[in-house]
């Protein structure tokens, strides 16, 4: 009989901890500023920077939304990230990806300042996480990780997969898997006989973006699978990486699509909205 690992639930304590501590600093006069930058109109895009704008609302923090045309240029972001690098009363600073194919992304990133960059995607905040002493926690697999120990999974010595090596999930969640402890296998499109390795997962993490890509036949009996991706069936539904119906039955605990790692995400990025905060205030 597996168990739900429940995102909601988990993201809700973490964001009623931050509410607490808001309202405690705005009861001393201080304000602590999100600038969300979305350019062009990406519904799936649409949704997250709503979502997070929502969280910031929750938690007590302001939120700064510049919504920008398709056609804007490089130039034209990189002067708004100067912009808001500069002014003191913005804490953190994210641009939702992706950007329209003109744009570098790499540039964008590189243009927030680390102190401002809450998504901990700039080369210097990944080196941090990748020795292991960071300010910044990369959302999505800190996320992941909070619910591990929410629900009390101990990662130390377990065999732990990653099916995906993108520079925001698998290559963080690695790390973050690997400071634990575990003995951390990343495999990829390119990995072969991936049912072999992924069958000797006791925690296994699918962020590949293929809808129900982890099949039964792929899963050790009791392992903990976490479902990173957000697809959609052939019907048009909702879903994981991971076929949940057969998949959960041989589950000690699985993640659902929706209601799993997405919320947790949010709920990482204001924590780090609020980190940006301290850091920028012991000046
Ligand atoms: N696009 C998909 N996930 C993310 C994220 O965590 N942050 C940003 N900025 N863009 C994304």
């Amino acid at each position: 009989m597996y168990q739900f690992i429940d995102g909601k639930l988990v993201s809700q304590s973490v964001k009623d901890r931050i509410r607490d501590e808001v309202s405690e600093l705005k009861a001393q006069g201080k304000e602590i500023t999100l600038a969300v930058i979305i350019v062009g109109d990406d519904p799936a895009s649409r949704v997250y920077v709503n979502n997070k704008k929502k969280a910031c609302e929750y938690v007590g923090f302001r939120s700064l939304e510049y919504a920008l045309p398709a056609e804007t240029t490089q130039e034209e972001l990189i002067s708004l990230i100067n912009e808001l690098n500069d002014r003191e009363d913005v804490n953190g600073i994210l641009c939702q990806l992706p950007v329209p194919k003109h744009i570098d992304d790499k540039a964008v990133i590189a243009a927030i300042s680390v102190e401002k960059d809450v998504d901990a995607f700039s080369s210097y905040n990944v080196g941090k996480i990748m020795i292991g002493d960071y300010d910044f926690l990369p959302c999505t697999p800190a996320g992941v990780m909070e619910m591990l120990s929410y629900y009390n999974i101990d990662v130390d010595g377990k065999n732990c997969v990653v099916i995906g090596r993108s520079n925001i999930v698998g290559k963080p969640m690695s790390m973050l898997l690997l400071h634990k402890n575990g003995t951390v296998t990343i495999t990829h499109s390119r990995t072969k006989n991936l049912a072999d390795i992924t069958k000797e997962a006791d925690i296994l993490v699918a962020a590949v973006g293929r809808a129900k890509f982890v099949t039964a036949d792929m899963v050790k009996d009791g392992a903990v699978v976490i479902d990173v991706g957000m697809n959609r069936d052939e019907n048009g539904k909702l879903c994981g990486d991971v076929d949940f119906n057969s998949v959960a039955e041989k589950c000690s605990y699985i993640t659902p699509v929706p209601g799993g790692v997405g919320p947790m995400t949010i709920a990482m990025l204001m924590q780090n909205t609020l980190k940006a905060y301290h850091i920028q205030d012991n000046q």
